[in-house]
């Protein structure tokens, strides 16, 4: 750490004190940006956490519908972005008007909204999910006749695990497409003995030879009790520091260096310490949107409890 990061570390800390706030920090936050959250997590681990905390401000080093995601459960609370540039591309492949339409034409469909999107999606979806959680998702549901979006990928490979036919929508997250077979296949010659583990956000060619899909809190557990010492990581590149930290005798070598997600390196201390400063930037989804998003969510949180979605829990309009 430079002098300077320490000394904006402190001044974080202090800062965050007087706000009474909390720092939650998604696994491809920059190195510094992890070191100084109260929690690190994926996207379920981090909304359940912002659930949960009694602190008055949550400052979301992530992406932006990851702090909407916040806002929607803590309505109570100030959710602050640091960069208000942070988005997430998948998110944005698909409009509330858009999935109207196509909700139009599969009337009776159930539709399974990834996280990944904006809260006016989540506002017009039957139940939400995330990579930790979309199989268990798809499989409570009794519909045949499911519309999965935003993620086509993730959609592809829920689909081959449940055996369930899903209408895909066309999303893909553009970090994740980066990955190919044949940079794994390079890394895999350089490393014989290492187990490759992608997220479910990769093309099918990729996930095809991977010996584990999981997301990025399942790759944190998975590298813990692994008995493998070397592992190939097809994610974005922002989660081998905690992987790292918190396996010291275990080495990860990137799938692709190219995974970078240019939206989650937004974030810096500079402006972690900005936001607490100014109190911005604000993340708030305004009420009729979040009551209807905030059942999608709900019914995902009572499914990853091990109830059954209440599919008839909407809020008129
Ligand atoms: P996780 O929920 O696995 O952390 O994934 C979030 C994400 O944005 C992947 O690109
Ligand atoms: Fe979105 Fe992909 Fe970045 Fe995840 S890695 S936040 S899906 S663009």
């Amino acid at each position: 750490m430079t002098p300077n990061d320490a000394e904006l570390n402190e001044r974080v800390l202090r800062l965050k004190q007087e706000r009474k706030a909390v720092i939650l920090a998604h696994n491809y936050q920059i190195a510094e940006v992890q070191d100084i959250a109260d929690f690190v997590g994926d996207s379920l681990e981090l909304s359940q956490s912002a659930a949960k905390t009694d602190a008055e401000v949550i400052v979301f080093c992530g992406v932006h519908f990851m702090a909407e995601t916040a806002s929607i459960l803590c309505p109570d609370k100030k959710v602050l972005l640091p960069d208000k540039n942070a988005g997430c591309p998948m998110a944005n492949m698909i409009t509330g008007e858009e999935l109207r339409r196509k909700k139009a034409e599969m009337p009776g469909a159930a539709v399974v909204c990834y996280v990944n999107s904006l809260a006016e999606v989540k506002a017009e979806s039957d139940i939400c999910c995330t990579s930790a959680n979309a199989v268990k998702i798809v499989q409570s549901l009794d519909s045949d006749d499911i519309l999965f979006i935003p993620d086509q990928y993730l959609g592809h490979w829920v689909a081959s695990k449940t055996n369930r036919k899903l209408t895909l929508w066309p999303g893909f997250c553009p970090t994740h497409v980066k990955i190919r077979p044949e940079d794994i296949m390079a890394v895999k010659k350089e490393h014989p003995a290492a187990k490759v583990v992608v997220h479910p956000e990769c093309r099918p060619e990729v996930t095809a030879i991977a010996d584990e899909v999981m997301g990025t809190g399942g790759m944190c557990r998975f590298a813990r009790q692994t008995e493998a010492t070397e592992l190939i990581i097809g994610t974005e590149i922002g989660i081998l520091h905690r992987l790292s930290k918190e396996n010291p005798g275990k080495k990860f070598f990137p799938a692709s260096k190219r995974a970078v997600c240019p939206n989650m390196k937004l974030i810096t201390l500079e402006k972690v310490l900005w936001a607490l400063e100014d109190m911005a930037t604000e993340v708030k989804v305004p009420e009729a949107i979040r009551l209807n998003a905030k059942a999608a969510v709900d019914k995902m949180l009572e499914v990853g409890m091990g109830q059954p979605p209440d599919m008839s829990r909407r809020v008129a309009l």
